[in-house]
């Protein structure tokens, strides 16, 4: 069984994918680490994120430490953003990704484009969102316990950006799949949200998987 679960940054679908993973037991993947990656090594190598040649050299990422915190750092999700848009970027980490989804015994991968290109035949498509303010609220709060020293207004203005650049760009843009389910997180807490996926999941899945 292949679970894609895609949506808007900060919506809360990792989470809810990785509780879809443990509760399925079913492997895992969050896609946006793959663009994260693919920015951070355009950092290291120098690379100019306006060049989508640049970036598309940057997706060799045999030398990536996935574990790296670097990645989960707003400059990192800035830059991946940007580069994300590129058709080359996009096609160099695609067959990955299908290879993934495809695996004996199905998978669970979160992004912006599984139920649209990378997976369109899985069983399960969510579509995991919330209104921006309670994302940038929730991104607000989770780099102060970071201990980051950032402002509400620009976390805000981060995440209508980010909304903006996925939604718009010509390549797989974010868009919901005509069958996934839409899981609107504005007004659950994290176990209500969760136990929403799994509900929705259960009973999305066909009855012989
Ligand atoms: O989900 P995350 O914030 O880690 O993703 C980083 C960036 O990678 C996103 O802003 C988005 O533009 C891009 N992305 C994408 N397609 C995916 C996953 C992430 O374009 N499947």
């Amino acid at each position: 069984m292949i679970i894609a679960v895609d949506g808007p940054a900060a919506s809360g679908k990792g989470t809810i994918a990785r509780a879809l993973a443990a509760h399925f037991g079913l492997p895992h993947m969050d896609t946006g680490l793959l663009y994260r990656a693919t920015a951070l090594n355009l950092m290291e190598l120098g690379g100019d994120p306006e060049s989508e040649f640049a970036a598309a050299r940057a997706t060799d990422l045999s030398q990536i430490d996935f574990g790296d915190p670097q990645l989960k750092s707003e400059m990192v999700g800035g830059i991946a953003s940007r580069i994300s848009a590129y058709p080359k970027v996009r096609q160099a980490l695609l067959e990955r990704q299908k290879r993934f989804a495809t695996q004996a015994g199905g998978a669970v991968l979160d992004g912006r484009d599984i139920g649209t290109v990378i997976a369109p035949e899985a069983e399960v498509k969510l579509f995991v969102t919330a209104r921006p303010e309670i994302r940038a609220r929730r991104r607000y709060a989770e780099l102060k316990a970071r201990g980051l020293d950032v402002h509400y207004a620009d976390v805000l203005a981060d995440i209508h950006a980010r909304d903006e650049r996925d939604c718009g760009r010509d390549a797989a843009p974010l868009v919901m799949a005509k069958d996934a389910v839409l899981l609107d997180t504005s007004d659950l807490d994290q176990d209500a949200a969760i136990a929403a996926a799994i509900h929705a999941a259960e009973g999305k899945r066909a009855p012989t998987s």
